[in-house]
């Protein structure tokens, strides 16, 4: 199979920020407890103009734009999410509508919680090997900011919105991304009901038993990647961790010696975005030059379902 390498990232968050000062005046709690146990300052959330669907297509033109590649290019769309505006049309195809990309495509949402992007990248790697076309767009968004249960300190203060995009392109030759994924159903430790299924659709989770799965199911990603990639820790040029508790990528960084440099944090500026934490590390990486061609990035997700996964990707 040829393999995918991202040319091009992008990302949104809307401008109305929450932090945790806010917090403090709305509900039981203190900057003091969020930041010493999650490291979040501040999270972002949706209002008026700057919807899901906004933040969504200016972090997809971003990454066509900085890939310097036309929407009539594109061989297929996954958007990875939760939180779309409407279950359907889905969030794929209210994109492929507002940027025009062609018809002859698959458009379609991909749930799989906070590893939706990761997901979607191998996802997008089977598709693009039976396509005419060679360039994909893979979009990791959320709105989780309209699924939260207020009265619940204990989820209400880590969750924001945002919208991370790369197209990605896939040529002979290249390299796998080699994505470990898995999943262990559980419908009880990370939930978000459908709508009208139960009184409210709010995320409810246990989460000290979600934090021990992670700080097992992150490293065990890391190894594997390294393990199927023939790579060593030196050989990577940046570790990207999905964006859920700066305890985590702290406990991962440690076991695996991970300099500083090769390694980034934004938890702190916006929260748990889900599917979209990936990718808006990616997209600000980009943006700050700190990866482009030639970088390779090891980048591991995790989160309900629950679900892990891991991939190597390069940067075109
Ligand atoms: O993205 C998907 C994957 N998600 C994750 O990986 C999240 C993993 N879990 C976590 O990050 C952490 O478990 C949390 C940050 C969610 C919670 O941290 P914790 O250290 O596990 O705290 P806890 O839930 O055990 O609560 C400890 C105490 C409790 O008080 P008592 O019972 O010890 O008196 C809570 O009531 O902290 C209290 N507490 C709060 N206090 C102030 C819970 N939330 C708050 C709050 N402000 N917001």
């Amino acid at each position: 199979m040829n393999g995918i390498k991202i040319r091009g990232a992008g990302r949104s968050v809307p401008s109305n920020v929450v932090s945790n000062r806010d917090l403090e005046r709305k509900i039981d709690t203190s900057d003091e407890w969020i930041t010493s146990r999650t490291g979040i300052r501040n999270r972002h959330h949706c209002s008026g103009q700057e919807t899901f669907s906004a933040i969504t297509a200016a972090a997809a033109r971003e990454a066509l734009a900085a890939a310097g590649v036309r929407p009539e290019e594109i061989g297929a769309c996954i958007v990875a999410t939760v939180t779309a505006d409407t279950l359907v049309p889905s969030a794929a195809c209210v994109l492929q509508r507002a940027l025009g990309l062609p018809e002859d495509i698959p458009c379609f949402d991909l749930n799989a919680a906070c590893t939706g992007f990761l997901f979607a990248l191998h996802t997008m790697e089977c598709l693009l090997n039976a396509s005419p076309r060679k360039f994909g767009l893979v979009v990791g968004a959320e709105n989780l900011s309209r699924c939260i249960n207020w009265e619940d300190r204990g989820t209400c203060i880590l969750f924001g919105d945002g919208a991370g995009a790369a197209v990605v392109e896939c040529r002979e030759g290249w390299p796998s991304i080699s994505a470990v994924m898995g999943c262990h159903g559980n419908d009880e430790l990370l939930r978000l009901p459908g709508a009208e299924m139960e009184e409210h659709s709010y995320i409810t989770m246990e989460g000290t038993r979600v934090f021990k799965f992670a700080v097992e199911a992150v490293p065990w990603c890391v190894g594997q990647v390294l393990e199927r990639t023939g790579r060593k820790v030196e050989d990577v040029d940046f570790f990207v961790f999905h964006q859920a508790n700066a305890r985590i990528i702290d406990l991962v960084v440690r076991k695996y010696h991970i300099p500083p440099e090769k390694y980034y944090k934004n938890i702190a500026e916006y929260g748990n975005t889900s599917a979209a934490s990936i990718p808006l590390v990616l997209g600000e990486l980009w943006e700050q030059g700190k990866v482009g061609p030639g970088s390779r990035i090891l980048t591991v997700g995790f989160g309900g379902g629950l679900t892990w996964g891991g991939a190597m990707i390069e940067f075109v």
